[in-house]
Order: structure tokens, then sequence, then C-alpha cells
């Protein structure tokens, strides 16, 4: 399955065995996607990783709460931020991380996924963090690990990236507040982004009062307006009155064909300009989940800009994937986030 094109399918998406992610309790095991999550759990993890980014700003930037706890990065798709923050998230956390190279592991000796996993399982490793082309991939791999390992899913080809998500409804909690008096335009590359899903999933568990989505038509899936979400072609109609402005990057790794007259074209009608930003609120944020390409989705002044909290994300990230990794390895982390301990 893990082999086969990344398109997602019915059979990945929206049914219940997503709910594999929960235990008995109802408490997360895996952390595979935002969908089917109530906003009980989405706001424990905000809320929890307030806590984290408590510890991020003090001195020793480090709690015990996963001391002895092994935590491998098993990463099959290229990444900066997301396995980076992973690592230091572990790290100040006090696990122990493995950084696997796919591209000089076994697997391009012809050793299968599975049995790559159970050499790890056989490690004694306690948690696989995954990202992989394929949609569905962190979901097949959750349910053949042994019971101890959890899996987070680190962007599963089209599907979904729930913690960049989280990380996301961090920094939108952070800079405006409650959700339910905010209008958020996502923009640009909505058919391939695994980030977009997951975040209208989260933003409509949160009620969020007017979630919005602005694209040319051959970038925006036929099955949007199902999510709850407006469409928009026209990007100054789109972003009119807009709290949060997110932008997405054109997925040209996932596009078959041309779906696009051009990357100059596609700036000019749907690339974020200082001037395009004047129809949003004075104080609206522009958020991106990186990598970003200046000058093709949005202005370079935009991105640097005193509206842009692109950066914020970032170190928003660690905090938010230190609350997840801590929740799914079952611990009650408020007991342990203290002061400055070690
Ligand atoms: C995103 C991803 O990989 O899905 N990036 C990220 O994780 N920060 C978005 C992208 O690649 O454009």
């Amino acid at each position: 399955m893990v082999n086969k094109p990344s398109k997602p399918t019915d059979s990945l998406i929206g049914n219940d065995n997503w709910n594999i992610q929960l235990d008995r309790n109802g408490r997360l095991k895996h952390f595979l996607t935002v969908e089917g999550l109530g906003s009980e759990i989405l706001t424990s993890i905000l809320d929890t990783a307030e806590s984290f980014a408590n510890v991020n700003e003090q001195r020793v930037k480090k709690v015990p709460i996963l001391r002895g706890k092994t935590i491998v990065n098993l990463f099959f798709e290229a990444s900066t931020r997301t396995r980076t923050t992973f690592e230091l998230a572990a790290k100040r956390l006090s696990a122990d991380i493995l950084n696997i190279n796919i591209s000089t592991s076994a697997t391009t000796k012809g050793e299968s996924l599975l049995d790559t996993l159970q050499n790890l399982q056989a490690m004694l490793c306690d948690m696989f963090i995954v990202r992989h082309s394929d949609s569905g991939a962190a979901h097949f791999i959750a349910s053949h690990v042994a019971p101890h390992i959890s899996v987070i899913n680190a962007g599963d080809g089209w599907h979904a990236h729930p913690t960049q998500a989280m990380l996301d409804m961090f920094t939108i909690r952070r800079f405006k507040g409650d959700f339910g008096n905010l209008r958020v335009a996502i923009v640009g590359d909505l058919l391939h982004s695994r980030v977009a899903r997951s975040q209208i999933h989260a933003l409509n568990t949160l009620n969020t009062g007017d979630v919005r989505v602005i694209a040319p038509r051959t970038l925006v899936p036929n099955d949007i307006e199902d999510m709850g979400v407006k469409v928009y072609h026209d990007l100054a109609k789109g972003v009119k009155d807009a709290d949060v402005i997110i932008m997405l990057r054109l997925q040209k790794e996932r596009m078959q064909g041309a779906l696009l007259p051009s990357e100059h074209e596609y700036y000019s009608e749907y690339g974020l300009t200082e001037d395009k930003l004047k129809a949003a609120k004075d104080d609206a944020i522009v958020m991106h989940p990186g990598p970003i390409n200046r000058g093709v989705e949005i202005e370079s002044s935009v991105a640097d800009g005193p509206r842009s909290v692109i950066l914020n994300q970032v170190t928003y990230g660690i905090a938010v994937r230190m609350a997840i990794m801590s929740m799914v390895l079952g611990r009650e982390p408020e007991a342990e986030i203290s002061g400055e301990e070690q």
C-alpha cells in the first residue's frame, strides 16, 4: 500500500479507521490526523503547548518528561523545519532521538518498510515520527507496529500534516485569541496541500467563525466545499477583512500536467503583495508553513514585514511538538513541567 501513488483515496480518508489513534480512554496513542478529534483534545494540546512554550523561554530549555524514551525520526521525504523541530522537541523533553537517513539506509538495498520497522522495534524504540510521500503511510505504520509504540504523522502525501496544523492553531490563538470571531483565509495550492486539509479540520473543530480558501480553479479539490469552507477565485475578495491569511507553497513536485499558466501569472493573480494585503484587516497576521517561495506566492516585503508571523510559527512548532509527544507517550506533563530543573 505505501508504494502506491500519493493521491488520497476514500479508503484512507474520512473513515473510522483513524480511530486507532485513540486508546480505550479516548486519549491520544498515535497522532495521525486532526480529523475525528474533538475540540477538547485540540484545546488540551494547545494548553499543554503553552506550558512548554514557557520552558522554551527559560535559560535551561529542558524538562525530564521523556527521559529514557527512544524516538526515531523516520523521514522518507525532504524536510527542514519539521524534522529539526521534532528533534529539538525530543531533546528538550530529555528523550533520545535517532534520525534515520532513508537515502543511506537499507531501504535502498530493497528492505521493505515493514522489515525496517521490525528492526527498529527490536532496538526497543518507543515512538516513530513518520513523513512519507504516500497518503495513509503513517496510518499503515501505526497499524503494524508493536502495541507499545506510538506513531506521529509528520506529513503523509496529500493527506494530512496534523502537527503543522496544531502549531498553526497555536500561533493563531496566541496572536488573535478566540477562534469564534475570526475570518481565516487560506490561499494557494489547496489541491496538493496536506497542511491545508489539516488546518481546515482543526479550524472547524475549534469553531472558527469564517474559513475560506482562495485559489485558481485548477488548484481546488472538488470536495472542498463539503469541508464547510467558502471558495474564492479572486484574491482581493477572498482576503477582504481577514484576520488571518495563510499562504501555501505551489507543490510542483505533486503536480501532474499543466495546472498553472506560469509562475509569473500565478504571482500576479494570487501572490500576496503589500498592496493586496491592504484588503485584509489592519492587524491581520500573515502565515506560511514554509518553505516559502519569494516572488511566487508571497512578496519578500510581506514575508519579512511586521504582519508576518512565519518565524513565530517555527518557534511555536517546538512547544506544540513537545506537547503532542508528551501526550502521546501517555504521561501527565502538567505534573512534571516546572522550572529550570537540570
Ligand atoms: C509543508 C509540508 O511539507 O507539507 N511544509 C512543512 O512541513 N513545513 C508544506 C510544503 O512543503 O509546502
